[in-house]
């Protein structure tokens, strides 16, 4: 991305019009590879049915669906949609018949309920009043067994002006029922990212991986 397209992306909000916008002026705006505390928590798990919540350019559907996952890739951006339809195509057609592309805004879509074996929100970063029942839908959706994964940010220099949107994983893991779920993961993780100048950040992630019991 140029330095305009950076100084508009910053500029943009977090609705559906703005995630096309930001979408819309940058040919990718992530790597297309699948995020590594996904590729962590899931890489020993049973392929079975994943929902990807809020799935962007589809580099984690893609990853799934390669590793033999049936997935529901759900966005609101019907640009990341096709961009992600498209990537998957050329790049493995086998595991692109595996993913359903799906055009959603999560804050009004209720996923099946008991439905999916894993339900993968990676940087799904919402509105501080739509965020517990957005993810209050997502752990129904999951099935007894399965895995419910959220992994956020840690706030840090690469995303200022919207602290509102940040969790941690010991909120997540506050809002399930202990009678219903075993967390297994819930803490933060650092690592390194690019940063807009292209120079290696330190940053870290906050990751829930909660399974159901019943
Ligand atoms: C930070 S991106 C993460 C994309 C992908 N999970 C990844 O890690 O590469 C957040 C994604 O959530 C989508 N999103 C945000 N709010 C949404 C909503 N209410 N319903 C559906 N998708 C939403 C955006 O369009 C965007 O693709």
């Amino acid at each position: 991305m140029d330095d305009d397209a950076h100084r508009r992306h910053a500029e943009l909000g977090f609705d559906e019009a703005s995630w096309e916008e930001r979408y819309r002026i940058a040919p990718a705006l992530w790597s297309g590879r699948a995020n590594p505390q996904l590729v962590t928590e899931a890489a020993d798990l049973p392929p079975g049915r994943a929902l990807d919540a809020g799935s962007g350019e589809g580099g984690d559907a893609l990853w799934l669906a390669g590793r033999g996952w049936q997935v529901t890739a759900a966005d609101f951006s019907t640009v990341a949609l096709a961009r992600a339809a498209a990537a998957a195509e050329r790049l493995d057609p086998g595991a692109a018949g595996r993913v359903e592309w799906v055009h959603a805004d999560l804050t009004r879509w209720t996923p099946p309920a008991g439905a999916f074996d894993l339900v993968s929100a990676q940087y799904f970063h919402l509105p501080a009043a739509d965020r517990d029942p957005v993810f209050a839908r997502l752990a129904a959706a999951v099935a007894p067994g399965g895995s419910l994964l959220v992994v956020g940010h840690v706030a840090s220099e690469l995303h200022t002006g919207m602290p509102e949107m940040f969790f941690t994983a010991q909120q997540v893991a506050a809002t399930l029922d202990p009678g219903v779920w075993d967390v297994v993961v819930c803490e933060d993780r650092a690592r390194t990212a690019s940063g807009p100048a292209g120079h290696e950040l330190p940053v870290a992630d906050t990751v829930l991986r909660a399974v159901r019991r019943r």
